[in-house]
């Protein structure tokens, strides 16, 4: 039986009020962190769905140096792709802040599935538990590369993923199990596209996303259109 997880969602207004919200509490938790324990450890989604809070975070003034900053799941293409989630993250909002270049941890996904997965396997258990966990939804519920009818071991803390249904095909993702070892869980959702996911795990049916924890539940940042009743 899975454990209970309690999802707490907050319907926002449109896609900006999501960003707003969304890059809020990513700064409030930065500083919880910092102030309780010297520093923020904080996991990135990849996708369309985080950029504009990425964006927003740019400009943000925040205590750079103390932030440590991971990735859920990476594309395997060449590092500077620009179908790549670090690429992307880099563009927005990571080459613009002062955060030390070894504090960014892109997945080596450039290396194959298997290879980066076991390189990155350490630096995420030496990580955990995450401070903040920020992931998207897919159209079909999945979020990270963790894809609906994938079977993974579940010890294992970073996957190598074969025949995505997302292109590109070949994908490195981090566990449910280690997107879930996080103080904090933010999800966010946007667009009628998401509407049927977002239907489907409110009905709770067994998707990838509605796998994820976190120590005190996760909180879903949506907006009208993505809401299903
Ligand atoms: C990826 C992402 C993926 C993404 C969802 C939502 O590599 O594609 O990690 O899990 O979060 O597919 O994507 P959008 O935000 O672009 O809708």
């Amino acid at each position: 039986m899975p454990m209970k997880r309690s999802t707490r969602w907050h319907v926002l207004e449109d896609a900006a009020s999501v960003a707003e919200e969304g890059a809020l509490r990513v700064l409030m938790a930065a500083e919880a962190a910092i102030t309780e324990r010297g520093g923020f450890r904080i996991l990135l989604a990849g996708g369309s769905t985080p950029l504009s809070m990425y964006r927003l975070l740019s400009e943000a003034p925040a205590d750079w140096a103390r932030w440590q900053v991971y990735f859920g799941d990476e594309r395997c293409l060449p590092s500077d792709h620009d179908e790549r989630n670090s690429k992307a993250a880099a563009l927005a909002w990571l080459d613009l802040v002062p955060i030390p270049s070894e504090k960014v941890h892109p997945i080596p996904a450039e290396l194959g599935a298997e290879a980066a997965a076991a390189a990155y396997a350490p630096l995420v258990r030496a990580a955990l538990p995450f401070d903040l966990v920020i992931l998207g939804v897919g159209e079909d519920g999945h979020t990270a590369s963790l894809f609906p009818g994938q079977v993974h071991p579940e010890s294992d803390l970073v996957l190598a993923v074969h025949h995505a249904p997302k292109p590109p095909p070949d994908r490195v993702s981090l566990s449910a199990n280690a997107l879930s070892r996080a103080r904090e869980v933010l999800i966010l959702a946007t667009g009628a596209g998401k509407r049927d996911a977002v239907s489907s795990w409110k009905s709770g049916e067994p998707l990838p996303i509605a796998a994820i924890g976190g120590d005190r539940g996760v909180d879903v940042l949506i907006d009208r259109e993505a809401n299903a009743a």
